[in-house]
């Protein structure tokens, strides 16, 4: 089994990818942290319009993504910006890392994410207090996976 660390070796520092007048962005977020990445969408005066952040580890020797801080700025809502560039995203580690087990949590009232990761496939394992890597938090959360 490869580990997630072998591939980040290949990560290319910024990935780019345009669709109608908006640029999908990829990065790490910085050069020491190699196993955290975001993503944007930008518009053509290089406003962001939606990000999101992912963090790569290995549990029980299996490779995991934690999908974190997901948000659409307040006047680009409900025009798909999150749901292309979770795809976007999603599709971006699975090509790195084949066998990755992405994962999120969810607020229990967050009824819009709910609906937006649904329609993205996520299915709801479990409510719970921590995060893969064992973070505790203290309001209680759904626990979502992709194709579990
Ligand atoms: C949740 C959030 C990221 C959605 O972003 P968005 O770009 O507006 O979402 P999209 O336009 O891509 O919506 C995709 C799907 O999500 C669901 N959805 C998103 N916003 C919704 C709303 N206001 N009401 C109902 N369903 C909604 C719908 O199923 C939608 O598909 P549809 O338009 O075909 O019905 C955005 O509302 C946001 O930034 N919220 C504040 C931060 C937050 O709660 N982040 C999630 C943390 S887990």
């Amino acid at each position: 089994m490869r580990l997630f660390y072998e591939y980040l070796n290949n990560l290319p520092a910024v990935v780019i990818k345009k669709l109608n007048n908006f640029i999908y962005q990829s990065s790490n977020f910085s050069p020491i942290e190699m196993d955290q990445l975001v993503f944007w969408i930008e518009n053509e005066y290089e406003k962001v319009i939606c990000i999101l952040s992912i963090k790569i580890l290995v549990l029980h020797f299996k490779n995991y993504a934690e999908i974190y801080n997901v948000s659409t700025h307040l006047s680009f809502r409900r025009l798909g910006f999150a749901y292309n560039l979770l795809k976007f995203a999603i599709d971006f580690i699975r090509h790195l890392i084949p066998d990755v087990i992405i994962w999120l949590g969810v607020d229990i009232e967050n009824r819009n994410a709910i609906k937006l990761y649904h329609k993205l496939g996520f299915q709801t394992l479990n409510i719970s207090n921590y995060t893969p890597s064992g973070k505790y938090r203290v309001k209680p959360f759904i626990e979502m996976l992709l194709n579990i």
